[in-house]
């Protein structure tokens, strides 16, 4: 039996205190991910899950990020990614993190067996329509795939994202 619907002061007064601070154990990064309103659904995902966010520095990215910034303010830690995606991902690789890749790709894990990250790790999301490109696919730690039964060839990256970024966090 469930109770009365929580207000949302008392839920926030109950979870992490004060603004976000540069976790850094799981940084979810929709590098090639195109459309605003899938941003700001990962922006609200990361908030939720204490994770930092990656995006390219255009004027794309800052805009769609502001734009759907439903936060007021307090969203997660931002990693602005410079000059160019692979040389930021090798930089992301030199300082020991993991690159885990959320793709439909033969050899991925399925989402039922993701473990928790147990070290700092960068979540890579792929395009709504081309996906992860082939050549940064091949060099990740790991890609997830998350098992579907129907007729949809696959997610909406959006919410690919944030099952797997999750379960990452070890809250699911
Ligand atoms: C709409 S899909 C891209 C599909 C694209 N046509 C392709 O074949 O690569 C956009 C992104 O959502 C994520 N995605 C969607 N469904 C997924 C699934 N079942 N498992 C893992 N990732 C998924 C991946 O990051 C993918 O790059």
């Amino acid at each position: 039996m469930t109770g009365a619907r929580t207000k949302p002061h008392e839920l926030r007064a109950r979870r992490r205190r004060g603004q976000h601070g540069c976790w850094d154990q799981l940084i979810v990064a929709p590098l090639w991910v195109a459309y605003g309103a899938n941003l700001g659904t990962m922006l609200r995902t990361c908030d939720a899950i204490g994770s930092c966010l990656a995006v390219p520095r255009t004027a794309h990215y800052r805009d769609a990020l502001q734009l759907g910034d439903t936060l007021r303010g307090r969203r997660p830690c931002i990693h602005w990614v410079a000059p160019t995606k692979e040389g930021w991902l090798e930089t992301q690789r030199e300082a020991g993190r993991r690159i885990v890749a959320v793709e439909l790709a033969d050899g991925a894990t399925p989402l039922t067996r993701l473990e928790p990250a147990r070290r700092s790790t960068v979540l890579l999301l792929g395009h709504e329509l081309l996906g992860v490109p082939d050549e940064v696919l091949a060099t990740v730690d790991e890609c997830v795939e998350i098992p579907m039964v129907g007729w949809g060839a696959s997610l909406n990256v959006a919410v690919a994202g944030s099952l797997v970024a999750y379960r990452l966090a070890g809250l699911s």
